[in-house]
């Protein structure tokens, strides 16, 4: 279980408030829920608050939604320690990377995954690389079992990986130009290796 900790004042940003873009998207979430209900937009704000601030949550952000939704500020600040899925210090600029360690992806492979992440970002989770690009953690299975190992980055996943493509990855996000997300290997979405092996005499 990552640290569900605040990142310390020193890495806090001094304010957070929403672009006029999210802010608009914003108020037309709220919108959806009825009267006294707005507090039930708190995850999806929250998450537009991390994605606007580099794929972390600072406190701010936390109590800039939690004002926004007539919350106090410990109910937001509970949802965001809760879900794993906010980051509550600064991860990479280029990449955060999301190592599925279930056991799927396990068996195919990932401890090669976690091998480059130590070496190549930081040999521990949730720590920023000396260059500030990348940082990595293990997360639970992300639902692309079919084609494990896998990955997420931001809102990408890169399947069917081995260390070498992996690192082909991680190379296309220091180049700013990275690979096409998906299976890494000849297989279309998660179809077989190789190509259909059933239902082949079925007519169009
Ligand atoms: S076990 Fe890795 S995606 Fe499901």
């Amino acid at each position: 279980m990552a640290n569900r900790r605040l990142a310390p004042p020193g890495q806090q940003p001094k304010g957070f408030s929403f672009s006029a873009d999210n802010l608009a998207w914003a108020k037309k979430v709220i919108a959806r829920y009825p009267e006294g209900r707005q507090q039930s937009a708190i995850i999806p704000l929250l998450w537009r608050a991390q994605e606007q601030h580099e794929g972390w949550l600072p406190e701010a952000a936390i109590r800039y939604v939690s004002e926004m939704l007539g919350m106090a500020h410990i109910r937001a600040l509970e949802v965001a320690t809760f879900y794993t899925m906010f980051l509550l210090a600064p991860v990479g600029k280029k990449a955060h990377v999301q190592v599925c360690g279930t056991t799927p992806c396990m068996l195919r492979g990932a401890g090669d995954l976690f091998e480059v992440c130590h070496r190549r970002i930081h040999h521990d989770p949730l720590h920023v690389s000396d260059d500030g690009n990348f940082s990595w953690e293990e997360v639970e299975c992300l639902g692309a079992c079919v084609n494990a190992p896998m990955v997420l980055i931001w809102s990408d996943t890169y399947e069917d990986l081995t260390a070498e493509s992996f690192e082909k990855v991680l190379d296309g996000f220091v180049n700013g130009n990275p690979v096409k997300p998906g299976p890494q290997i000849d297989r279309k979405m998660s179809a077989p290796v190789g190509g259909p092996t059933t239902l082949k005499t079925v007519k169009a």
